[in-house]
């Protein structure tokens, strides 16, 4: 697929814009109205949870450490291009953006609701060389190999399992040969972790297809080209997992 007409395409410079096209709605997954209304679509959602204390309570306090796992390996200074699949709450894009801005790249972050780039826009310093980018993960509108590398943030253990598999082949997609993949999402804890036992019931109640990544690991949804060169690493007795791809 080729850069399709549709595609928001925003000014590289000034302040970062949450960008859209008259008249063109991306449509809210199903998941994300009826299982995560709470947490990203809700008006006062973002009131609540744009405080990084309590997304880092909710992981256990790994945020610092899971964000920074992920920029070691994209690399403190990024140039080319970068592109982020869905906002985060928290400081991660901000500290993101300052290494794109040092390698003299361009950093798109995509998401499908205005809600959460519009919050994203207000985070991030004037003049941050970012595109906020109003579309769905399981189909972006951005041409084949276009960017260096890519990052999912906790994103994949919110998809059902279609959605999730085609938002890695469209993120593979998009990244070009010898590019990288970062993704960091939750996984199977050991098997002596107390929250293998005590958090299952309540992410199987709140997040209800977060325990696909419990049951396969993420190479089970990657296109089967992706699965080589592929690299795991274990977080806070294996509840996190941050996986590179080399593509
Ligand atoms: C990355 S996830 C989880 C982040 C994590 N809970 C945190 O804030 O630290 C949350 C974001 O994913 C976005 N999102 C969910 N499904 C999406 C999809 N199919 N396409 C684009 N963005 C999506 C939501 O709108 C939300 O902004």
């Amino acid at each position: 697929m080729t850069q399709a007409q549709s595609v928001i395409a925003g000014p590289l410079t000034g302040r970062p814009t949450a960008e859209s096209r008259p008249g063109q709605h991306i449509k809210a997954p199903h998941y994300l109205t009826a299982h995560y209304w709470w947490a990203y679509v809700h008006p006062r959602a973002v009131w609540v949870f744009e405080r990084q204390w309590l997304v880092n309570l909710i992981l256990w306090g790994n945020y610092v450490r899971l964000r920074d796992a992920a920029m070691a390996d994209l690399g403190d200074v990024l140039p080319g291009t970068t592109l982020q699949v869905a906002c985060v709450y928290g400081d991660l894009t901000a500290g993101l953006t300052r290494r794109v801005a040092a390698g003299g790249g361009r950093l798109d972050v995509v998401d499908v609701l205005p809600m959460q780039l519009e919050n994203l826009r207000r985070k991030l310093p004037s003049g941050a060389p970012a595109r906020l980018l109003s579309m769905d993960s399981a189909d972006l509108r951005l041409a084949d190999a276009s960017y260096d590398r890519a990052l999912l943030f906790f994103l994949l253990h919110e998809q059902p399992a279609s959605h999730r598999a085609r938002t890695l082949s469209e993120v593979f997609r998009v990244v070009r040969p010898g590019g990288e993949i970062v993704i960091v999402d939750y996984a199977l804890p050991r098997w002596w972790h107390p929250l293998r036992y005590l958090w299952r019931p309540l992410l199987a109640t709140l997040e209800p297809f977060a325990l696909d990544l419990w049951r396969h690991e993420i190479a089970h949804w990657l296109p089967a080209a992706a699965r080589n060169g592929l690299h795991k690493q274990s977080f806070f007795g294996g509840l996190y997992q941050k996986v590179v791809i080399r593509r």
